[in-house]
Order: structure tokens, then sequence, then C-alpha cells
């Protein structure tokens, strides 16, 4: 059973340091959507709205879905999830359909989706997806996140506003 709450009453703390804060992305629609593990996003105060951000690789599926759609979702999962979580930061729904491999089921509401096995949800309406390739970076982030292996392999910043926050009751 899913209950509404308010911005000012969601406890979650995006820094992926403290354990269970991974969260996975979710975009697409009904048949066909995708879901990966990030870490890379949180919250943010913009254009006078609740907005959160994800920062999601230019080889991503969930890239294309997120790039199709007006909408996403950023979903914490209980840690009994925590082998479907690191499935999807493991595997790209390139290989088949992600969230029945992974165990999880694809659920819907304004339109966007999200695994229902959450136990909080985000749902966003995207309004801007920023290239981070070209960015005036710090040498040393330049150097460690987007060099050597990462080349060519930019960041988007997708940002969105938080339309619905959804907790389990
Ligand atoms: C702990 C962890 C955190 C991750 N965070 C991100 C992230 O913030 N952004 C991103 O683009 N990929 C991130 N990834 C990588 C994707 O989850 C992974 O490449 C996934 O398989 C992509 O799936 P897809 O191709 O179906 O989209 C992370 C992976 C792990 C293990």
């Amino acid at each position: 059973m899913w209950q509404e709450i308010h911005a000012e009453d969601m406890n979650w703390d995006p820094f992926p340091r403290k354990k269970g804060n991974w969260f996975l992305v979710t975009a697409g629609r009904e048949g066909a959507c995708n879901t990966l593990l990030g870490t890379y996003g949180g919250l943010l105060s913009l254009w006078s709205r609740n907005c959160a951000a994800v920062a999601i690789r230019e080889s991503r599926y969930t890239k294309a879905f997120l790039d199709r759609e007006e909408g996403f979702s950023i979903a914490v999962l209980p840690e009994a999830f925590r082998d479907a979580v690191r499935y999807c930061g493991s595997h790209s729904g390139r290989e088949g359909d992600k969230f029945a491999a992974a165990g999880l089921t694809p659920a819907f509401a304004e339109g966007i989706p999200f695994p229902e096995e959450a136990e909080l949800v985000l749902l966003c309406r995207k309004l801007c997806a920023c290239p981070m390739e070209g960015a005036r970076f710090a040498p040393d982030i330049h150097r460690s996140y987007y060099e050597g292996k990462w080349e060519n392999n930019p960041h988007t910043l997708y940002i969105g506003e938080i339309v619905k926050i959804l907790r389990k009751a």
C-alpha cells in the first residue's frame, strides 16, 4: 500500500556512503522500461521547485529511456532487495528484461515507472538534461571520471521536478 508524503516529511539521505542509500533510476513506459543502480544524484532546490537530479553515463541503456520520456523515478529499496539492486548495477537491460531477471516488478504512477518493491519513490518530471561534456571540471575530477576508460562516456545530468513522493505504508 503506497502513501503519498510531502517533501518536508521525506527522510532520504542521498549520500551513498551510508548503507542502504543506493537507488534505482527507472524510466520508460508500460512494456518497455529499464532501471539502473545509481549513486550519483540527489536533491536540490531549483527554479522555485523541489527537484532531484541523477547523473547518467552515455553508455547506459537506461539513458535512452530517460531521453525519450518526460518522467523518471528514483527509488530506494529495502535491504532485503540488495541483491536485486546490485544486479541492476552490474547488468544491462540490453541483455534482456532486467526487471524480470532481478526479480523486480514494474509499477506505474503518474505514468512513470518504478519498482514495486521500493520503500520510497520520487516521481520526477524531467525539466532538463544537461550533458556534462565540455564542462569546466576541476582537473582531479576530469582525470578520475572522464579520462582513460571513461573517455567518451560523459555523464548527463537529468534534473526533474519531484511531482510525487510515495512511501510504503
Ligand atoms: C554502486 C554503483 C553505483 C552506480 N551509479 C551509477 C550512476 O550514478 N550513474 C550511472 O550512469 N551508472 C551508475 N552505475 C552503473 C550502472 O548501474 C550499470 O552500468 C548498469 O548496469 C547500467 O544498466 P543499463 O545499461 O541497463 O542502463 C553504478 C553502478 C554501481 C555498482
